[in-house]
């Protein structure tokens, strides 16, 4: 009988044609950090994050990469292999109402090529298909035109707009009746 203890567990959430999302590897944790500490790619989202908190974040993720049903996860692109975003879905309160919130990040080197929009589109079907959500939101910073424009693309309109703890300003896209 074979013993299945030592298989490598699937880590694969979803793929694209481009682009796998996967659960948190320790290897991925360099490329995780330079994407959040990087000032261009979190202009619209609160801005750089400390490393010493990222790596433990990161870390924590690595060890137990199953823990979370709702996180963001690094996203792999097949032709090279390299972590070049993070994405996923997350469990936030809005303005009272419990939200499941798309989140996509992609790395500066990564922009323009359509990846946040092939990521986007497939978690949208893994919300809706998999995990049987009716209803998916992204907040976007109003400035942030291409994110606006991600939003657009995979079918969400624009609800209203609110303001976040702390005081900044977004607008709410909603899908709804997925
Ligand atoms: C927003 C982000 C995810 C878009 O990633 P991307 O892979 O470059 O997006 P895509 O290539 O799928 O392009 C999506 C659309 O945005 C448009 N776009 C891209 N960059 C743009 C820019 N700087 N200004 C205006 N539009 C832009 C594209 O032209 C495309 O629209 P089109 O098909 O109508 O031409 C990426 O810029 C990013 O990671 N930004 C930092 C993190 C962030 O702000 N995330 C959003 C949080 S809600």
């Amino acid at each position: 009988m074979k013993v299945t203890s030592d298989v490598e567990p699937n880590l694969t959430i979803l793929e694209t044609p481009r682009l796998r999302l996967r659960r948190t590897r320790h290897p991925d944790i360099p490329s995780l950090i330079a994407l959040w500490t990087d000032p261009e790619v979190t202009r619209h989202m609160g801005g750089p994050r400390e490393e010493s908190l990222l790596t433990r974040v990161f870390t924590e993720a690595a060890e137990d990469p199953f823990a979370e049903r709702y996180d963001l996860w690094p996203v792999e692109e097949k032709i090279t292999g390299e972590v070049i975003g993070d994405c996923g879905l997350l469990q936030k309160e809005i303005e009272g109402v419990n939200e499941i919130e798309l989140v996509y990040v992609i790395a500066r080197s990564r922009w323009g090529r359509g990846y946040a929009t092939e990521m986007a589109e497939a978690l949208k079907q893994y919300a809706v298909e998999t995990l049987g959500h009716k209803r998916l939101v992204a907040l976007v910073d109003p400035e942030n035109t291409a994110s606006e424009r991600v939003a657009k693309k995979i079918g969400m309109q624009l609800e209203k707009e609110v303001v976040r703890p702390g005081g900044d300003i977004r607008r709410l896209f909603v899908l709804e009746d997925a």
